[in-house]
């Protein structure tokens, strides 16, 4: 018997009782029986996103949300500047190229955090930039960005935006809107919220709001000041994805009423750092090791070894799904999960399974260290 077990920074695995609230029968989205789910639904995001501001929902993955975060903000030939540090990164600046911004990039290796003063200065060297595109947790290499240092780069001035991808970071870790002054914040369900893939949300600050009126880029699906208007009234401007909707209720209950969400980042971080430390107790190197993301921890393929052949002994003969590295470090990395429907069960079972895996590709050493160290580190 092989027992499947997901293991990837999204998707993540769905709680039973997340899945069985969508199995319930699907109300209809103009009635009355879908208001107080709704209602659960913008309130508890509003919290999860520690705003005052409204937070949307779209029927979308992440990057609907990140396309409309460039389209209803800005004009065709505004100045952007995008933190390009990884996958996630590359695709702020081709979402920016598409709808015809000038958009400056400033390059950071894959693996680590971007330094302010960076920032600093291309914001110096360029007073016409409006809004400044980042991620928070870039998924693609297990690293952080410092939103919180640029975010108070960035806020020197009132005529200009900080957008931040936090796809993988609200609900892993503290990234509070308001606190730190954040103008638009995006994130998806199938992260943190336990949820399957096909929402994602955006928190949206009223200096955004005051953007959104003199953007001209083109845009119809997602249109925020339609959304916006709705919203108050516990409705959207198309069809919602209701089922998943019903979903997001019971998870968000999980998160914020029973497990509480400082809890809820602070075993995420307690399993990260045990990954990390039981890769180091074998030998293994990570990715990341100055701005590890608590979102997932990226480990190189040692010397010698088949990454692919790594993966596919996991996934074929233990069950298990790690995800590969993207882009140049495809077959390089693999990526292992820490957001979500994770327990330290869950997360030193793995670390077993990455040991066997290990052993059974040729790469030697001392089988059980890695688990021990993860044990000894989550036993209490
Ligand atoms: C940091 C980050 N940004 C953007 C995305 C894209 O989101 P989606 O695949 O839901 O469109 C992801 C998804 O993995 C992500 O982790």
């Amino acid at each position: 018997m092989l027992k499947r077990r997901l293991f990837t920074p999204g998707p993540v695995p769905v709680p039973d009782r997340v899945r069985l609230a969508m199995a319930q029968p699907i109300v209809h989205h103009r009635a009355g029986d879908f208001i107080p789910i709704f209602q659960a639904c913008r309130t508890g995001l509003q919290r999860m996103f520690q705003t005052q501001c409204p937070v949307l929902i779209f029927a979308a993955s992440g990057t609907g949300a990140m396309d409309a975060a460039v389209s209803n903000l800005l004009s065709p030939g505004d100045h952007a500047l995008v933190i390009r540090g990884g996958k996630f990164g590359e695709r702020w600046a081709e979402i920016c190229e598409a709808y015809g911004l000038r958009t400056t990039c400033i390059d950071v290796e894959w693996g680590r955090g971007v330094e302010p003063a960076r920032v600093e200065e291309a914001l110096d060297r360029n007073p016409d930039i409006k809004a400044v595109y980042v991620q928070a947790s870039e998924t693609s290499t297990a690293s952080c960005h410092p939103v919180r240092e640029i975010a108070e780069i960035v806020r020197r001035s009132d005529d200009r935006l900080m957008v931040v991808d936090a796809i993988t970071a609200v609900g892993v870790y503290d990234v509070p809107m308001d606190d730190w002054g954040l103008d638009i914040v995006v994130s998806g369900s199938q992260k943190a919220f336990m949820m399957p893939p096909g929402l994602a949300f955006m928190g949206v600050s009223e200096r955004a709001q005051r953007f959104m009126q003199s953007a001209e880029s083109p845009h119809f699906y997602f249109d925020l000041a339609k959304e916006l208007k709705s919203l108050p009234t516990d409705q959207t401007s198309w069809t919602p994805a209701v089922g998943l909707l019903m979903g997001l209720a019971e998870s968000l209950r999980i998160i914020l009423d029973e497990v509480g969400l400082e809890e809820t980042w602070s075993r995420t971080a307690k399993l990260a750092h045990a990954t990390r430390e039981s890769m180091r107790a074998i030998g293994l190197e990570l990715l990341s090791p100055d701005s590890p993301s608590p979102a997932c921890t990226a480990v190189r393929v040692p010397e010698g070894v088949d990454g692919p052949a790594l993966r596919s002994y996991l996934r074929d003969e233990l069950g298990y799904t790690l995800a590969d590295g993207q882009g140049a470090l495809k077959g390089k990395i693999f990526r292992l999960a820490h957001l979500g429907y994770f327990d330290r069960f869950d997360t030193i079972a793995c670390i077993a399974a990455i040991e066997m895996a290990l052993s059974a590709v040729g790469y030697v050493h001392k089988m059980g260290e890695a688990t021990r160290t993860a044990t000894e580190l989550l036993r209490d």
